[in-house]
């Protein structure tokens, strides 16, 4: 009976990711660099779609079974979903109509978030130099980088982002992501990383935005772990591809903080782009994605701790169903959450566009 909303839970709280929409046009040659470990969805307009896949480090066939990689799932319309994409699964993915004509297909290559190389201007960190690939070869590694996200608050200080992906550029001229240059061939080059940068930046609040999309979800059942005595928070609708901002108890969370190592109370998750926060004691943390109010987190010492430092086994007792009723009313907003968010994809064209042309990898 106590584990129904909990199994619920665990199917509504997936429908909260953001997956970051990538398109490319009809029968032309698309390649993009983009990150593992962030989930991305790959566009194709065709209904009844069969998707086919090519991993470039198996060297084996396509594969002929277009839904049998876990991580991929079939989405509306014909696109796909890829949740938390490995590098292994860089290659080549082709969506094919129902009379098995190709009607778009992506190059990709995920670059290792693992090896994700940051830097911070404010703190005269600098990005990754130009190389060359191997002695004597004309190829130059470089970084080629996305624009700046927006700035993560307004009113305040705040801090923006962009991403930077390992390129190569060809001695005539091309520029091609790493891996899909490199193919199967076992060259390697500790310059093969992906980049974040980021600085601080300041923008006046828009008069304008006043519609307020904002979801306050309170985790009051969240616990920190009794062994490592910290708790993980996701900032449902975040994604390193956006604005996030984490607040505790209303002081924002920099990353300049943690990357000078004054802010040793939280940690902003790197391979997350900040999607992901570490937190250590009880506090009200609020994420915000676009400035706006996505959730707020109040986690609890551990429950056995907490049941040892309470008198009687009553009161918890009277704590649980309360959590439980919270896991419900959770539940009812994830659900009216992913439908704001389909109805929002419908009404807001502008809003998504904006966000690809974001992603444009040239
Ligand atoms: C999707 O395909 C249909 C039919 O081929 C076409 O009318 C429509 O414009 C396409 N939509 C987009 C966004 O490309
Ligand atoms: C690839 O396909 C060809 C022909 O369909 C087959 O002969 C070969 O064994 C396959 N290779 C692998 C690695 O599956
Ligand atoms: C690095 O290489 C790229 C591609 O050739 C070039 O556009 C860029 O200007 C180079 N940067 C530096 C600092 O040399
Ligand atoms: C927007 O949010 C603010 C505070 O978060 C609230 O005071 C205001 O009433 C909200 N406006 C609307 C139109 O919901």
């Amino acid at each position: 009976m106590m584990t129904t909303p909990w199994l619920l839970l665990s199917f509504a709280v997936p429908l909260l990711g953001f997956y970051v929409p990538i398109s490319c046009p009809h029968s032309k040659r698309c390649q993009r660099a983009l990150l593992s470990n962030n989930d991305v969805s790959l566009y194709c307009n065709a209904s009844g779609a069969q998707w086919y896949y090519y991993f470039l480090q198996d060297g084996t066939n396509w594969s002929i079974h277009p839904l049998s990689v876990s991580n991929i799932e079939a989405m509306s319309e014909g696109s796909i979903l890829i949740r938390s994409p490995l590098p292994s699964q860089s290659g080549l993915y082709s969506c094919r109509d129902q009379k098995d004509i190709q009607v778009v297909q992506y190059e990709i290559d995920f670059q290792d978030i693992s090896t994700l190389h940051i830097t911070h201007r404010d703190l005269g960190q600098k990005p990754l130099q130009n190389e060359t690939l191997s002695l004597g070869s004309k190829e130059i590694i470089f970084t080629r980088w996305e624009p700046w996200q927006d700035c993560n608050r307004c009113g305040e200080p705040g801090e923006h982002k962009r991403l930077g992906y390992c390129y190569i550029q060809e001695p005539l001229g091309n520029s091609v992501p790493c891996l899909l240059y490199l193919g199967n061939a076992r060259l390697w080059s500790s310059r093969m990383r992906p980049e974040m940068q980021i600085e601080a930046c300041h923008v006046q609040c828009e008069t304008s935005n006043t519609k307020n999309i904002t979801f306050d979800i309170a985790f009051d059942n969240f616990e920190l772990s009794e062994e490592s005595g910290s708790a993980w928070l996701t900032c449902f609708l975040g994604s390193i591809y956006r604005p996030i901002i984490w607040e505790a108890n209303s002081k924002s969370l920099t990353w300049q903080g943690q990357l000078s190592g004054q802010d040793l109370s939280t940690v902003l998750d790197p391979a997350t782009g900040g999607r992901r926060l570490q937190v250590f004691r009880p506090a009200i943390y609020k994420c915000f994605v676009h400035q706006e109010l996505v959730a707020r987190f109040n986690p609890r010492p551990h429950r056995e701790k907490a049941r040892q430092q309470r008198e009687t086994g009553e009161a918890w007792k009277g704590k649980t169903s309360y959590s439980l009723l919270k896991g419900l009313k959770l539940l009812l907003v994830g659900t009216m959450l992913s439908l704001l968010g389909m109805l929002l994809k419908l009404f807001c064209p502008s809003r998504s566009k904006r966000r690809k042309q974001v992603l444009l990898v040239k």
